[in-house]
């Protein structure tokens, strides 16, 4: 099986083919094309909606054409072409479906409508052997979310922010201190050479019932923090990088801590379960690093897919495409782009500022 995948929600445009054997549970990258919007958004420093759109427009074809070659196929070659339809800025997300509509259209292949969250929360079943269920920590610039991961198109979400994202904290906190774009990179770079005990910072929702986070009053101290700095002093921009990262640590192992007990909630699982961790900050190695000692700690497989298929990519897509295939899954062409699209439908709505908006990065 062969699949091409699109992917367009925020502002990463990218095409990839993956393909599947039959009996054969992981995945197979034939091409992977990533192009990151850097020069459009970092004179913003946060990703422009609009500008995303037409950078998306003007470069799909090419991308989606290099994927092909790459792969050393052909259109026609291909048994599906998957797209994310959302949730994501919309415009974006409309010129990845609509081109994957034509190419299905044009080559009579079947369309396969990915939900972006899902393809992250499945990425890791495209490299490694892992079963159902398991828990999975969702890190990225719109979403901070900890879900037992049932099955595919099965996911119960036990716990989300109330205010900010994880990524958006990373972004903001890398706008203020004049870090530039994309933030969370350029924070866990300065935060190498910093020391965190020089700020105190405190840790939202920390030793609190249930496994919601909590990321404004973080950036709010973090603000506060970098307006008592001296102009020009570089190392205490460092460690303040490393004070905020690691407060976010902690506040990641304790929430996660208490995901797991939700996560178990009296059942007996075969085996020691997987923690996951996905999504675009999931590719922080300091994170890694603090979340693999803690699943060591607890006995748990620690399973982080490598940084470039934590960020946005459209392997992540196609494979959720081919998930879906293999589950007799796919859509019609007619399936409209839905800029909100949660992953559990049943959890509470939460009343934060993630997810809400017109513009919000997902
Ligand atoms: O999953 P993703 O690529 O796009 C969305 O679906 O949002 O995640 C992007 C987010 C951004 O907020 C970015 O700053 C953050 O992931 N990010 C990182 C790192 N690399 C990307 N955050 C912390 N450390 C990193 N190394
Ligand atoms: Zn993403």
């Amino acid at each position: 099986m062969l699949v091409l995948g699109i992917e367009t929600s925020c502002d990463e445009t990218a095409a990839s083919v993956v393909a599947a054997k039959e009996g054969v549970p992981c995945g197979e990258i034939r091409a992977n094309v990533v192009h990151a919007q850097l020069a459009e958004h970092s004179r913003f420093g946060g990703v422009v909606p609009e500008l995303a759109a037409r950078a998306h427009l003007e470069r799909i074809d090419r991308i989606v054409q290099k994927a092909i070659d790459d792969a050393g196929i052909g259109f026609d070659d291909l048994d599906a072409v998957a797209a994310t339809a959302g949730p994501g800025l919309i415009g974006g997300v409309a010129i990845g479906v609509m081109t994957a509509k034509a190419i299905a259209f044009a080559r009579r292949r079947r369309f396969i409508a990915v939900n972006h969250l899902e393809a992250h929360a499945l990425t890791v079943r495209l490299l490694e052997n892992v079963s159902f269920p398991y828990l999975l920590l969702l890190l990225s610039g719109g979403h901070s979310q900890l879900l037992s991961v049932e099955g595919v198109g099965r996911y119960r979400r036990l716990g989300t922010t109330i205010d900010d994202a994880a990524g958006e904290t990373f972004d903001k906190t890398a706008k203020l201190l004049g870090l530039g774009f994309p933030g969370g990179p350029a924070v866990e770079r300065a935060a190498r050479d910093g020391d965190p005990r020089r700020f105190a910072l405190p840790r939202p929702m920390w030793r609190k019932p249930g496994c919601d986070f909590s990321f404004s009053g973080l950036k709010t101290a973090v603000r506060q923090a970098a307006a008592s700095l001296a102009s020009g002093d570089s190392q205490a921009v460092r460690d303040l990088c490393a004070a905020f990262q690691h407060c976010v640590g902690d506040v990641l192992i304790d929430r996660c801590s208490n995901g797991l007990e939700m996560f178990r909630n009296g059942r007996t699982l075969a085996g020691s379960p997987a923690l996951v961790v996905a999504g675009g900050v999931a590719a922080n190695d300091y994170l890694r690093r603090r979340l693999g000692s803690f699943a060591e700690s607890r006995n748990l497989r620690f399973i982080a897919p490598p940084p470039a298929l934590c960020t946005d990519n459209g392997a992540m897509v196609a494979w959720a495409g081919i998930e879906r295939l293999r589950l007799g899954l796919d859509d019609k062409l007619d399936f409209a782009p839905r800029p909100r699209w949660p992953l559990d439908p049943v959890a509470a709505p939460r009343v934060g500022r993630a997810g809400i908006g017109a513009g919000v990065k997902v």
